[in-house]
């Protein structure tokens, strides 16, 4: 079991054993396709199997923890300092890398530091760009914040050796999956209030198509004989009804990141899935029991 190294808004910290408790006793390989902070893969670390993300920075830290020699990471992110002056300097050289095409070994190393050093700096742990892209997420106020975190680096380096890395949309794992696999969908949820707007992770929002795209990917996934668990907003629950291969369960969750201190506190979500009572770990596993 590995500590995420990033606070990721929709991180799944709260709901680990609800969720993982769904997953069946016996999988082949394990598939993320909205991989954010990685709660869930970094808990369980999978033996094989694929995580994806929309978001190009978060892949590239990913793939640069797996790839590179974790020293070199530990490193560069011991380069960082603790000012407010700093933190806009670093944000802004963050953003200039984005907009080299081509980036050397060494930008690559920089960008993924950067991400950690701002996602451990700035305001709340918010991941936000605005409409050109740009992370714009304002300077936090934290006594000592860690953003070194050597072990997690090197037991996350050793975590991902095995497993793919992908930067599309979710739908590749149709051709990434197989019989025998477990997927896990944890998308952009739809807002319950105007309050709650956090699919803005990345520029590009997710809407009610996006939901049925995603609903008839989990079919067809059942079809190909690959168990599924994903987890949502209410509202999305009745997009499945009539889907009679998966049952829904509500849980109460509370979120982590929220900038309105007054909206934080209990949230029901929902758990959807294909995977027999059964079979499930918490019905078969005596730590669920
Ligand atoms: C709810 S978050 C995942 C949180 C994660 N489970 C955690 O514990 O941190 C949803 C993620 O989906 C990504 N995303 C948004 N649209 C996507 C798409 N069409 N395909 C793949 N990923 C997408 C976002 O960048 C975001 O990181």
């Amino acid at each position: 079991m590995v500590e995420p190294i990033l606070k990721w808004a929709g991180g799944k910290r709260q709901l680990l054993s609800e969720i993982t408790g769904r997953f069946p006793v016996e999988f082949e390989r394990y598939h993320e396709p909205f991989v954010g902070g990685g709660a869930v893969y970094f808990h369980i670390e999978p033996d094989g199997g694929s995580i994806n993300d929309l978001n190009d920075r978060l892949v590239t830290l990913y793939e640069t923890i797996r790839d590179r020699d974790p020293d070199d990471l530990i490193a560069e992110n011991r380069s960082h300092e603790h000012s407010e002056e700093y933190y806009y300097d670093a944000r802004d050289d963050f953003n200039e890398l984005r907009e080299v095409d081509e980036k050397t070994a060494a930008e690559r190393l920089r960008e993924a530091s950067l991400f950690i050093y701002l996602n451990r700096t700035c305001f709340n742990g918010l991941y936000r760009e605005n409409n050109s892209g740009e992370f714009n997420v304002p300077v936090g106020r934290y006594a000592n914040p860690d953003w070194v975190q050597a072990d997690r680096v090197r037991a996350l380096h050793d975590a991902l050796q095995g497993t793919s890395i992908h930067n599309e949309d979710f739908e590749y794992v149709r051709e990434a999956a197989s019989a025998g696999d477990l997927v896990y969908f944890d998308p952009p949820y739809e807002p319950v209030s105007t309050t709650a707007d956090f699919t803005d992770y990345h520029a590009e929002g997710f809407d009610r198509d996006d939901q049925r795209r995603l609903r008839d990917l989990a079919v067809d996934l059942d079809e190909m004989g690959v168990s599924v668990v994903l987890s949502n907003s209410p509202p999305v629950a009745e997009l499945y009804e009539g889907v009679e291969q998966f049952t829904v369960h509500v849980v109460e969750a509370t979120r982590a990141i929220n900038s309105d201190a007054d909206n934080r506190g209990e949230v029901a979500e929902v758990l959807i899935t294909n995977v027999a009572e059964g079979t499930q770990r918490r019905k078969t596993l005596s730590e669920y029991q």
